[in-house]
């Protein structure tokens, strides 16, 4: 009974887990001699920027005569990232040595088929393709700047290694330069030699790998500076806020034992006198607590997929790491929920599930109504990125039937929880007008210049990050990554606890929205950066490539921003109830 239970529990996991990874046959990785090795031809776009892909036959390339083979199963993960793999139609088994052999030709090389040639191969294009989920990439052509002529690549080389029964080893080699004239014929070869290899089948990926570029002495020397600024900023901020903490909490005390005449007489100043209005709820707290519940959820779904990146080589398997991000994203909802749940509750909103709504809505609907912004920009390109309709709807499900449900589980737990308000000093009636001060300390000053230091401790590490998701370069180094977060989290709290003892210093009690702020500017800077990037690193060019670049790069920010933020209010939150709490108020 238990063992039934116990496989149906299993087959049920299996199941979901269909949904977001792919377990067709080819994913045992186990050939027996002879049997079909699958070609799948992915996508082709320019070398310039990896994130421009189109369909590989949308290049009027022609296709071998093998019929397709069983029906191949395509996760909604792949479809997001634009995925679509094609039978290449070549005829390949395992450990079966294939000579040069015609496979297809493209019959008139029409006109417009002729322009299509040229403008790829003008534009440096690059196709992959996916051999027992290896990747492979090759130049489709060259272009000959001498004799302005366009050559193609007519003959693809497979060299194969194989240990065992598994394929631990592809070469792909385009040969035999064929001149690309009006009306001719070109036929297309190929050939596959297979050598046994000394290569272990766990190893197969490192080869994909770029130690030299991800373990770059740099790399090294970032994360040792980053962390030394953590060590340096912890040991400031807790010294300054000691020693002057130390004084007013003197100062104050001296305060104490004056008579009234010479309180009313003497010159008052500082974070005490604000108390009575320190833990008024901030201006639009909807808004805010949505904000607030959705960092603390995407901060878990970072710490969570990068552990899972870690230690599940996640580079591995095509997108499974988007897959891994929306499974963790799914599941950790209730986090939002009650993080976002409670606090509404503790600022004293009463409508909470107009909060409950917004809350999480506001992160997918972000991603999604980008997402469906560059969909119609694709579209109208005709880029294998595309989302198909049904992904989206699938999408939508996830996000009403999962996300949803799990949220309001979260909202009612951490309003029953937490939902009381416990600030340590009572809120008056009327609020203080909050005094004039220097330009350089008002919130919006110090909002944007939270960020500075965050971002100066994050920015390296943002270089590997882009160039891997911009450029054909495997991102493995996860471990730095968790590193860089951890840094990026303590860095933004200090720096941000300190803004907000300037701020409250000024008497100006307005910290919930400038911490957040002050915290989300890292992601302004980042952005700022993303654009140095754009400009200097990448070789990007037209209205496609730049509405593209700037709209993931945007939802990037927004996500960190939203993030950082959370950081920075949360470690307030903790100072701010510590500082007033010990304070003596009459
Ligand atoms: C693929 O190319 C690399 C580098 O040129 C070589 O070391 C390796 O042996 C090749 N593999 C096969 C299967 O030919």
């Amino acid at each position: 009974m238990a063992a039934t239970q116990r496989a149906t529990a299993f087959f049920l996991l299996i199941v979901f887990m269909q949904c977001f990874t792919t377990l067709a046959d080819e994913h045992s990785h186990t050939y027996d001699d002879s049997e079909e090795v699958v070609l799948w031809m992915n996508t082709i776009g320019p070398y310039a920027n990896r994130q421009e892909t189109y369909n590989y036959f949308s290049l009027h390339f022609c296709q071998g005569k093998k019929e397709g083979i069983n029906h191949y199963h395509e996760s909604m993960a792949e479809d997001l990232q634009g995925i679509e793999l094609e039978f290449s139609g070549l005829d390949i088994h395992y450990k079966r040595t294939q000579s040069k052999l015609q496979y297809c030709t493209i019959d008139n090389l029409d006109k417009d088929k002729l322009d299509s040639f040229k403008y790829a191969i003008r534009n440096n294009y690059w196709f992959q393709a996916y051999l027992d989920d290896l990747p492979l990439w090759g130049t489709i052509g060259e272009y000959d700047e001498s004799t302005k002529s366009f050559y193609l690549f007519t003959h693809r080389r497979l060299d194969i290694g194989y240990a065992g029964n598994r394929i631990v080893d592809v070469n792909m080699t385009n040969e035999n330069k064929v001149k690309l004239e009006p009306g001719i014929a070109v036929p297309f070869t190929y050939e596959v030699n297979w050598k046994p290899s000394a290569v272990k089948y766990h190893d197969r990926f490192d080869k994909y790998l770029d130690p030299s570029f991800f373990q770059h002495r740099i790399h090294w020397f970032s994360i040792f500076n980053s962390f030394m600024m953590v060590i340096f900023l912890v040991g400031l901020v807790s010294m300054i806020l000691m020693r002057t903490l130390r004084k007013d909490y003197a100062r104050y005390s001296k305060e104490e034992d004056m008579d009234d005449l010479e309180r009313d007489l003497g010159d008052e100043y500082g974070w005490k006198q604000v108390h009575g209005d320190v833990f008024r709820a901030p201006s639009r707290p909807t808004l805010f607590s949505a904000l607030i519940g959705c960092g603390y959820q995407l901060a878990v779904v970072t710490v969570c997929t990068i552990a899972l990146a870690i230690f599940g080589d996640l580079y591995t398997e095509r997108s499974s790491l988007l897959a891994a991000a929306i499974f963790v994203y799914a599941a950790t909802s209730p986090v939002n929920g009650y993080f976002g749940g409670s606090l509404y509750a503790r600022l004293g909103g009463k409508r909470w599930i107009r909060q409950m709504l917004i809350s999480s809505f506001f992160f997918p609907s972000l991603v999604c109504g980008m997402a469906f912004f560059l969909n119609f920009i694709a579209m109208y390109y005709h880029v294998a990125r595309a989302i198909p309709f049904l992904t989206m709807l699938a999408v939508a499900a996830i996000c009403l039937f999962i996300i949803l449900p799990l949220n309001l589980v979260g909202t009612i737990l951490g309003r029953n929880l937490a939902g009381q308000a416990d600030a340590p000093c009572r809120v008056n009636a009327v609020p203080r007008p909050i005094p004039e001060k220097k330009w350089y300390m008002e919130p919006y000053v110090i909002a944007l210049l939270g960020g500075i230091l965050p971002f100066g401790s994050i920015f390296i590490e943002m270089y590997f990050i882009f160039t891997s998701f911009w450029a054909y370069k495997i991102y493995y180094v996860y471990g730095f990554m968790l590193l860089v977060y951890v840094i990026l989290a303590v860095v933004t709290i200090c720096v941000i606890i300190v803004c907000a003892y300037f701020l409250l210093n000024a008497e100006d009690y307005r910290w919930q929205w400038t911490s957040f702020l002050a915290g989300a500017s890292t992601a302004f800077y980042v952005f700022l950066y993303s654009y140095y990037y754009f400009v200097f690193k990448t070789k990007m060019y037209g209205l496609f490539q730049t509405v593209f670049y700037f709209g993931y790069m945007g939802v990037l920010s927004m996500g960190l921003g939203i993030v950082c933020g959370t950081f920075g209010y949360a470690g307030t939150n903790a100072f701010v109830r510590k500082i007033y709490s010990t304070v003596k108020i009459d």
